[in-house]
């Protein structure tokens, strides 16, 4: 071969180039031996060419093409040429053509694979992939996988419209340190030993938070940088030790401000990348109705199966479990004085569901801390039957005329003395009916909202103390200032979270500039001065220099990527992710270090696990 550099991608020959010279790099994805003429598909991230080697090929070449096995990795040289009609593949963007090969060269041949590269499928349909860890111990074979190189691709192609965004509205992409001060910020730090100080230690950021803050302070006042972050804590499908934030900061703005630009964001990203129209503006929904409503704080609004006040039903019968959800016993706080007695009216199911079936979802309400999940329902006459119907015989106008409920419908309810709890609840078995009568709207297969006016502080019940919803530079929304010693339980924030479909896709706020301000937020959290000022004692200091008013939000790439790709674990769009145990199977990382290397950095282990 002259020369075995390719000239042309596997993703790239069409008809218009039948009769070209081209010479093919890629892996071997199969290939079939018909006796005297080998089919050779060639696959690069690009796509698939399948190479045809016949009678025009030399002896030579028949016996390379008959030796080749999958992922050899190989170059091709050739000329393209039509398939015949009847061998047309409509599936392929490269089906109208094959590459008739002249030469054909090994790069390198592949052992025996640990799985297949090409997609497995049950009989059912159901894609069969292999154990995560083998996934990835192998991860640079799990990465050619098509639909894991989508995901990748798709990933690279959301962080350069980001870019391109942010940078067109003004947006200067600056960097911040990772190895950092540790803060106490939410979950437990990853922590970095230094050499040349001994017993010190830095840390590796659970996030820009306060750096880019101090770019305000600096007057950067668009500041954005795709942001590794790093949080010791237990792994989940959304969640790693180390993943990646749009970080974004503006001075001289206000709530609106920011939201408008995220909404300005995800819609270039979502049109740039996947050629999808979301609207304008996405629906804000208070902390407080999110709850009510939906029975969380990231509701899945893709179905509009809401959740109902039926604390009414409490006087029309003796049934006693529905008196204490309607009396709602915790009225501690503004927003728990509402009813405790929650409905959800299941349109036309009530043939469908069986007593097991209800059993179910009664499990996944127990599971949310519910006693219990009450049920009837509504027959083909209009009257209850099953479950509760008993205490609530003769009442099926009223109940069914308040809670909308018609002839099949199926009534679950939820009573518990504290609202939030049969909130939680009831909306766990809706996020599971949205599972299992796959409820959601095919027209609405992205659906962004935001979450607002967030309780400020939360009381820890373990520790007796108030403690801030997000972080403690939060604002305060500022009808509340006079009040935030008097009734902390009260004061709401200027605080919110952009949800896309039952996820929690990014979370912001506006910022306190004041100093005296944040002084007040430390005391009220039992943050002595001494211990501010050892925790954020630069940040305290920096703002004594005419801090700007400023906020902004972080959405996590990870996660949006995921939900662009309906994946379900964002170890789907991150090349080389950790396991649930937050190690790597590939590069076995953690592991031990030389004695010398803990020496260095004064180190003494008291444990080592055993392998
Ligand atoms: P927060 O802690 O809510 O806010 O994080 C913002 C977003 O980051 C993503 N995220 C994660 N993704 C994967 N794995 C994790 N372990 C993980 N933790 C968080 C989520 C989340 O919504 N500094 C503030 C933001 C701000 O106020 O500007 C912050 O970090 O998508």
């Amino acid at each position: 071969m002259e020369s075995n550099k390719r000239t042309v991608t596997c993703g790239q020959l069409r008809k218009g180039d039948v009769g070209k010279n081209v010479v093919l790099n890629g892996w071997v994805s199969r290939s079939r031996d018909l006796g005297g003429l080998v089919f050779i598909q060639l696959r690069d991230r690009y796509g698939i060419t399948q190479v045809m080697v016949g009678d025009g090929a030399s002896d030579e070449v028949k016996k390379i093409a008959s030796s080749l096995k999958s992922e050899y990795c190989i170059a091709v040289a050739g000329v393209v040429a039509a398939r015949s009609e009847k061998d047309v593949n409509p599936d392929m963007a490269t089906g109208e053509i094959e590459v008739e090969a002249k030469e054909i060269e090994i790069f390198t041949t592949s052992q025996e694979l640990p799985f297949s590269i090409e997609e497995v499928r049950q009989k059912d349909g159901t894609v069969v992939l292999p154990n995560e860890d083998l996934r990835l111990k192998y991860r640079y074979l799990d990465l050619r996988r098509e639909p894991m190189q989508k995901n990748i691709i798709l990933r690279s192609q959301v962080t350069f419209a980001t870019r391109e965004y942010l940078t067109g509205k003004g947006f200067l992409e600056i960097e911040t340190p990772t190895f950092i001060k540790s803060t106490p910020e939410g979950a437990r730090d990853y922590l970095v030993p230094s050499r040349v100080h001994p017993g010190k230690f830095y840390s590796l950021p659970q996030s820009p938070q306060l750096y880019k803050q101090l770019l305000m302070v600096s007057g950067f006042d668009k500041y954005f940088q795709i942001a590794r972050c790093y949080r010791d804590e237990d792994a989940r499908g959304d969640r790693q030790p180390e993943f990646t934030q749009i970080d974004m900061e503006m001075s001289f703005t206000n709530r609106e401000e920011v939201l408008e630009t995220t909404e300005g964001l995800m819609g270039y990203i979502f049109k740039k990348t996947l050629n999808y129209d979301l609207p304008a503006k996405f629906d804000r929904i208070s902390w407080d109705d999110a709850f009510d409503l939906y029975g969380s704080d990231k509701p899945d609004l893709r179905f509009d199966l809401k959740m109902q006040d039926a604390s009414f039903m409490a006087d029309l019968s003796d049934f006693n479990a529905f008196k204490a959800g309607a009396a709602n016993a915790d009225k501690s706080i503004e927003r728990h004085k509402r009813s405790g007695l929650k409905a959800l009216v299941v349109k036309n199911v009530a043939d469908k569901y069986s007593r097991k079936m209800i059993e179910a979802l009664e499990s996944v309400a127990k599971i949310n801390h519910a006693k219990g999940l009450a049920w009837m329902k509504v027959d083909a006459e209009g009257k209850f039957e099953g479950g509760i119907s008993k205490f609530f015989a003769g009442k099926e106008s009223e109940i069914c005329g308040k809670l909308g409920a018609e002839k099949n419908d199926l009534l679950l309810f939820v009573s518990d003395e504290k609202w939030q709890t049969a909130c939680v609840a009831l909306g766990a078995v809706r996020k599971q009916l949205g599972k299992d009568l796959n409820l959601y709207n095919p027209k609405d297969e992205f659906h962004f909202a935001w979450i607002i006016d967030f309780p400020y502080f939360a009381w820890n019940e373990d520790e007796n103390h108030w403690e801030t919803e997000h972080h403690m530079f939060t604002l305060p929304q500022k009808k509340y200032w006079d009040t935030l010693e008097s009734d902390p339980g009260a004061v709401k924030g200027d605080l919110y979270d952009l949800v896309l479909n039952g996820y929690e896709l990014a979370s912001g706020s506006m910022r306190i500039n004041d100093p005296a301000l944040q002084q007040r937020i430390f005391k009220i959290v039992g943050y002595s001065e001494e211990r501010a000022q050892k925790a954020f004692g630069f940040l305290v200091q920096a703002f004594k220099f005419g801090a700007p008013p400023h906020g902004g939000i972080a959405p996590g790439l990870d996660r949006l990527v995921m939900l662009m790709r309906h994946e379900e674990s964002i170890h789907e769009v991150i090349a080389f992710p950790k396991n649930n145990l937050a190690a790597s199977p590939m590069d076995e990382c953690p592991s031990v270090v030389d004695q010398q290397q803990l020496d260095d950095l004064h180190l003494k282990c008291t444990e080592v696990e055993k392998d």
